[in-house]
């Protein structure tokens, strides 16, 4: 599969229906893509889905319903997994906390109700430890390197303030045994955008940690980064690879503890990045010299990725009739309402400017930001004081508001009542 380089009629078609209710700007997001997802990643014993990439609880609901498990990393994660129906207590482990530190508030809540947590720090394990003997702990390691698509997601090496520093790993194994924790397993996640080579670095230096933890495991855990396809032509990365590689790891690792050892996999954005998108109206059209920005009704406080990572997303122009706007190609840019200049759609990392040759849209057409389903909706913020954009999903047709448009008196609500400490 690669991904389409147009957008489907009908999938325009209920975008523009979205909107006609809701207003812009809007995510709309559609299950079967989540689905097809899902599906492709059957062969891992556990699929274990990072909501920060899209944690909106239907989501989570529908992930759920597919056998899909879940990551949490702040007590409101875990809170929007419980929402969503997943079950603390079963053997299982449906919810895992994965973090580097651990609150108070959280601490109590995952010792209530037996939450797994994935340790990044040593002083999580005391922390832990000293709260509830017995709970159970995986290790996230830091190996030593990493990689990502950004350096701000590469989440491995020395620059990183992720995982247990591969030399503390003894002396987070001694603090296991101190505390009487139980270890399920051990976890390495060195960053979002895979590529092969360190694919295989990373499974090497999971043999190496299981051979040091020198114990039996329950689980292994190859963390998430799978790459999407974000340009139309690009590659889907090869999950039967991924996977061929990744259970050899089991299998050695298997023969290393004796004992059976679960495969786990925590993606975030490969299971709903492509389904999402958003949809803004454009409002103004200028001239900038030889060139044109078009301003649309989204901003970085909707969709953070490009002024944070420079990070690439298709857009496509229609008219209000649906249809694709047409003409000469131009050089454009694609920006924001926000007073900052690097309220800009088309830019690459360190905040260069990025004009793309596309036919001039005119006020009144819509934008359509493609793949923005993952860290989309998430990385929103109330810059600006901005309400928050409702979410639709599409299902088999049928559209369902799955969170509606935040209010500017729900925005100004806490600061009501101001008084003193
Ligand atoms: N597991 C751990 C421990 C993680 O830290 C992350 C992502 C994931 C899994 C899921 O990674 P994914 O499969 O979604 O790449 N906001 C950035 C991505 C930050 C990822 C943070 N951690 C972006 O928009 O690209």
């Amino acid at each position: 599969m690669t991904r389409p380089s147009s957008l489907r009629p009908d999938l325009i078609d209920a975008a523009l229906a979205s909107v006609r209710k809701l207003g812009t700007p809007l995510w709309l997001y559609e299950a079967n893509l989540i689905r097809e997802r899902a599906g492709q990643l059957a062969m891992f014993d556990c699929v274990r889905y990072a909501q920060k990439a899209n944690s909106n609880t239907h989501v989570l609901r529908l992930l759920r319903s597919l056998g899909v498990f879940v990551d949490a990393v702040s007590l409101g994660e875990i809170e929007r997994a419980l929402v969503a129906g997943y079950d603390p207590h079963s053997p299982a482990h449906e919810i895992v906390f994965t973090a580097d530190i651990i609150d108070e508030a959280t601490l109590q809540r995952v010792v209530e109700l037996g939450i797994p947590v994935n340790c990044g720090s040593p002083d999580m394990l005391r922390q832990i430890g000293q709260k509830a003997k017995g709970h159970p702990v995986w290790l996230r390691i830091n190996p030593g390197f990493g990689h990502g698509h950004s350096r701000k997601t590469n989440t491995g090496g020395p620059s990183s303030k992720h995982g247990i520093w591969h030399e503390e790993f003894e002396d987070s194994l001694r603090l296991v045994d101190e505390y009487g924790l139980t270890l399920i397993g051990l976890h390495m996640h060195i960053g979002s955008g895979v590529d092969y080579a360190h694919l295989h670095k990373v499974c090497d230096a999971m043999l190496d940690a299981v051979r040091r933890a020198d114990r039996p495991l329950q689980a292994i855990s190859a963390g998430g980064g799978l790459s999407l396809p974000y340009k139309a032509g690009e590659p889907e990365i090869d999950i039967a690879e991924y996977h061929a590689a990744w259970d050899r790891t089991r299998r050695e690792a298997e023969a290393i503890t004796g004992g059976p050892v679960r495969l786990e996999l925590e993606p975030g954005r490969y299971l709903v990045g492509n389904a999402g998108i958003l949809i803004a109206e454009v409002r103004a059209v200028k001239k900038v010299a030889d060139k044109h920005f078009v301003l649309i009704d989204a901003g970085f406080s909707d969709l953070a990725r490009p002024a944070m990572y420079g990070s690439h997303h298709d857009i496509a122009f229609v008219t209000a009739a649906g249809e694709p706007v047409a003409g000469p190609e131009t050089p454009i840019a694609v920006a924001g309402p926000l007073c900052e200049s690097g309220d800009v759609f088309t830019q690459q990392e360190g905040g260069f400017v990025e004009f793309r040759e596309m036919p001039l849209p005119k006020t009144g057409d819509f934008a359509i930001l493609r793949d923005a389903g993952a860290y989309g909706a998430t990385m929103s913020s109330n810059y600006n004081s901005r309400p928050l954009a409702p979410e639709v999903m599409l299902d088999g047709g049928a559209l369902t508001v799955i969170r509606k448009r935040q209010s500017i008196a729900q925005l100004l609500a806490l600061e009501e009542g101001a008084g003193p400490l």
